[in-house]
């Protein structure tokens, strides 16, 4: 199963994925988890690793010779190791090289790419190759994929859903949050995806849950469920800790849940 989950910048996108990988961790999952965030460099400390994953994009021989790989298929006469991981038609998680990947126990993190220098260029070939790894990424029965996606929509731009079974939209109490879930929702299916929920986050009350919830039906979006505002995550993301959780530990077991019966179901079009 891979689950990608979108939003706003800031509404919560790589904690909820912190939340999903502990829970599915806990549950006895091996699981992956893929950072496609190219501005964002904190997700490796909120899952507790101590430093990130070299980048997959140096793996492939940086931006520009992914472009040139795309271009030609991953299959232009370069013999380098990424290039050649990339070009078998799929990927175990084993054949992830060793520095390219963070593990601790059943949880291991991988990083696409980041933008650290100013005018280094857009980040299509990061979306192109997150495309790309995620595509050709192979899963056995007990394994599970979450994707912590940039924030906003250029990634559907991109085709990085093209393989997702899953898509959760983070929807923080925020019009702009309630907007951009909408459009999310209209991009996702339009690529033929047929499970797509919102997860509520930083929700102060049951009221404002309910008004949120409500405000999706108008959109035509189901909720998964809701994490309420929780003061233990708020201050270990203030002091760059790994997450702690109190309440949203349990509530994310719920959501949890369902993807996962959606995913007994068979409710995923892309299996
Ligand atoms: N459930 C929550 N309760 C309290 N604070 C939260 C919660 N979820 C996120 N936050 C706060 O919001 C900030 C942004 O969350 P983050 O997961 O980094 O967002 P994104 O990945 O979407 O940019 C965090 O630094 C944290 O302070
Ligand atoms: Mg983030």
């Amino acid at each position: 199963m891979k689950i990608s989950v979108c939003g706003k910048g800031g509404s919560g996108k790589s904690t909820i994925v912190t939340l999903l990988a502990n829970e599915a961790r806990i549950r006895g999952y091996r699981i992956l988890v893929v950072d496609s965030d190219e501005s964002n460099s904190g997700l490796f400390r909120m899952l507790g690793f101590d430093q990130p994953p070299v980048p997959l994009m140096e793996l492939v021989g940086g931006k520009r010779k992914v472009q040139r790989s795309l271009r030609d298929g991953f299959s232009s006469g370069d013999s380098g190791e990424g290039i050649r991981v990339m070009r078998q038609d799929s990927i175990k998680v084993d054949d992830i090289p060793a520095k390219h990947i963070m593990t601790k126990d059943k949880l291991q993190l991988v990083c696409v790419g980041k933008i650290l220098q100013s005018l280094e260029g857009c980040a299509c070939p990061m979306g192109v190759l997150s495309r790309e790894f995620l595509k050709k990424l192979s899963l056995e029965k007990n394994e599970i994929v979450v994707v912590d996606m940039e924030a906003g929509v250029e990634h559907f731009g991109r085709g990085v859903e093209t393989s997702i079974d899953s898509v959760l939209i983070v929807v923080e109490p925020s019009f702009e949050s309630l907007q951009l879930a909408e459009r999310i929702h209209s991009l996702s299916a339009g690529i033929g995806i047929k499970n797509i929920r919102a997860i509520l986050n930083k929700v102060p009350s049951d009221e404002i849950a309910s008004k949120l919830e409500s405000e999706l039906v108008k959109r035509g979006i189901d909720t998964i469920g809701c994490i309420h505002h929780d003061t233990e995550i708020f201050h270990s993301c203030l002091e760059g800790l790994s997450l702690t959780n109190g309440s949203a530990g349990e509530e994310i077991r719920d959501v949890f849940d369902s993807l996962i019966s959606s995913n007994t179901l068979g409710y995923y079009s892309n299996d």
